[in-house]
Parts: C-alpha cells; structure tokens; sequence
C-alpha cells in the first residue's frame, strides 16, 4: 500500500513530540525546516539555524490568532488553503525590519552629489524601504541636494515585501528618539513635532511624504511589473537574508531598470562583485551600471559561481 502524504513526512519518525518547557506548542525540527523550505520559496530569505527560536516566537502568535495548536496544523493550513492574507502573515512574521534615519551615513553625500548632475526629473528607488526611515532620508537628500522646486519633480519609490511595515512607512510618524542624532536644521525642515497624544512623536512633513510612494513588491518576484527606469537604486540589507543564487537574480533584474550611469547602492556588509559582472564597484558599496549592462537590457547576469571562498554572498542570518 503506498503511504500518504502524511506518513511520509520526516517528524514522524521523531520520538520527542513532547512541548518543550515555556513553550506553548509542539515546534519539531521538521517544522522548523518546514518553515526554512517556505520562506525561502515566497520571498527568497535563506533562515539559519538560530532563527529557530525567532521563528517560533514570532510564528505562535499566527497560532493563537487562529486557534491552532500545533506548527504542523499552522503550516498544513497554510498551504493547503492557500490563502494570500495567511502567506502574508507569515512572511511579515519572519521578515527582520530593522533600520534608522541616514543609516550608514556615507551614501547620503554620495546621492547628493550625484542628482543634479543627472537629467531631470531624477528618480530614485529603494527596494527594501522597511518602516520608511531610508526612503525618507533619500527624499531629504533629494530637497537638500535640488532644492524645493528641483526636488518637487524628483520622486522615490519605495518597495517592501513587508506589508505592516509600509503601513508604518506610509504614516511617516516616528519616536522622537529615532531622530534625535540628526542635525536641527534637518529636524527643523523635515519634520513637524507632536503635540498633546503625539508628545514625543516626530511627523514627516507633508512635502517629504509626497516625493515618496509606497508599494508592496517582492524582490524574489520573477516579474514585478516595474516598467520605468530609476537613477539610483537602494538595495541595502536585504540581499544578506538571500543566498547566492537569489542574489544574482535580484541583480539581474535591477539590471534593465537602471538608467545608464545609475548607482546601486548596497548595505555594509554586501558585496556584490563576485555576483554580478553589470554593476561595477565605485566606491564605499555603491556601484555603477556598466554601459554595456545598461545596453543589454533584460539580458541576465551570469550568476556567480559557488566557491565557499567569495566573499559576502549567500549568507544566511
Ligand atoms: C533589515 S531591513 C533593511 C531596511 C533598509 N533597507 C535599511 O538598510 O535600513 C530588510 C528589509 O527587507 C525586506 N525584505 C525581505 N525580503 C524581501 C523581499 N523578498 N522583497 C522585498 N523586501 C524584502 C524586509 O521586509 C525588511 O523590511
């Protein structure tokens, strides 16, 4: 007799079945690998070993908001029933958001310098905009760097696959101590502050939020229907959640979207060098497209090779 889908599945086998002590549900490594496999097939991120414990944190609360009792349940639902507000659930639990204001300072000057000598009106693009820290501060340089009415024109996209954190993004309205280390003048010109229930809130003003626009898009999406073409591209923090693979896919795709002579901008500990042949290394983890790239429009990178001693690429976190 052949044995089900079910009977088949490794944690079977596994005689601890036990919920391990301060723990709510039953969490077996075929679950955890489980989760690994999903995350990794919707949004490309590579888990490692020690997000066990953030994985099941932040994955139980799914299963009481559900009034399931085990992961095995939780994740047969999910996939059984297909539902797009559950994938999305899971995949906001397990992304990692963090960032701030002006975070790695040194590309803002790089931006700055950058804009006015482009045609106008320049666009900008920032692919992982998590609570909207990184996408504003873009827009500030833009003000900064083009002045009111040059800056009027400019615009910035600004992506997640994290649909609780563009929510945030898009309100714009932040803890006073998130702000704190910018300049007066910046705090001045950027931001208004709350009064009464907002005391210790700042508010991005109004001129800010309308440069920028918020969407949900997927890096790992084979086609996320982005027709135009940006200036500059930031795609800082994220590629270190993808492996090596993923990441070469993603820049191949940035690859038609940059204007010629455009800049990627990458996170500290990103090297894309050993990924990607179009985008060439300028300065600090900010790239150029070569011309040749920008030419060769939706022509894909040749992915990179595998060997263990590249740098960078295929992290898992
Ligand atoms: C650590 S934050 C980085 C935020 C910001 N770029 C910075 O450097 O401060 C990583 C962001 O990438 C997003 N992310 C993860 N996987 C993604 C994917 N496949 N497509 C788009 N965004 C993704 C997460 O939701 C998260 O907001």
């Amino acid at each position: 007799m052949m044995a089900t889908r079910a009977q088949q599945r490794p944690e079977r086998a596994e005689p601890a079945r036990s919920v391990e002590q301060g723990r709510d549900f039953e969490f077996t490594s075929a679950d955890f690998a489980r989760i690994r496999e999903l995350i990794h097939r919707s949004a490309g991120i590579s888990l490692s070993d020690h997000k066990r414990d953030m994985a099941y944190s932040r994955l139980a609360r799914r299963l009481r908001a559900r009034g399931i009792e085990t992961f095995r349940q939780y994740l047969d639902l999910l996939e059984a029933e297909n539902d797009p507000a559950e994938w999305e659930a899971f995949t906001n639990a397990l992304t990692t958001n963090l960032t701030a204001f002006f975070r790695e300072a040194h590309h803002f000057p790089i931006l700055a310098e950058f804009v006015p000598r482009r045609p106008q009106p320049v666009s900008v693009w920032c692919s992982a905009a998590s609570t909207g820290e990184e996408p504003y501060s873009i827009a500030m340089t833009l003000i900064e760097a083009l002045g009111d009415s040059g800056a009027r024109q400019a615009s910035v996209l600004a992506t997640d696959i994290d649909t609780q954190v563009l929510a945030k993004a898009e309100a714009g309205m932040y803890q006073f101590d998130q702000v704190k280390h910018l300049s007066p003048e910046r705090l001045k010109r950027f931001f208004l502050k709350g009064t009464g229930a907002h005391a210790g809130m700042v508010k991005v003003r109004p001129e800010v939020r309308a440069m920028v626009r918020f969407e949900q898009l997927n890096l790992t999406d084979r086609d996320y229907q982005l027709r135009s073409q940006f200036d500059a591209i930031f795609c800082r923090n994220v590629m270190i959640y993808f492996d090596k693979p993923t990441q070469a896919q993603v820049l191949a795709r940035f690859e038609p979207l940059v204007k010629s002579g455009g800049l990627l901008f990458a996170g500290h500990s990103e090297n894309f060098t050993y990924v990607t042949q179009a985008f060439k290394l300028r300065g600090q983890t900010v790239y150029e497209l070569t011309r040749d790239a920008a030419g060769a429009a939706r022509t894909p990178s040749r992915p990179a090779g595998h060997s263990s001693s590249t740098p960078a690429g295929g992290v898992t976190v």
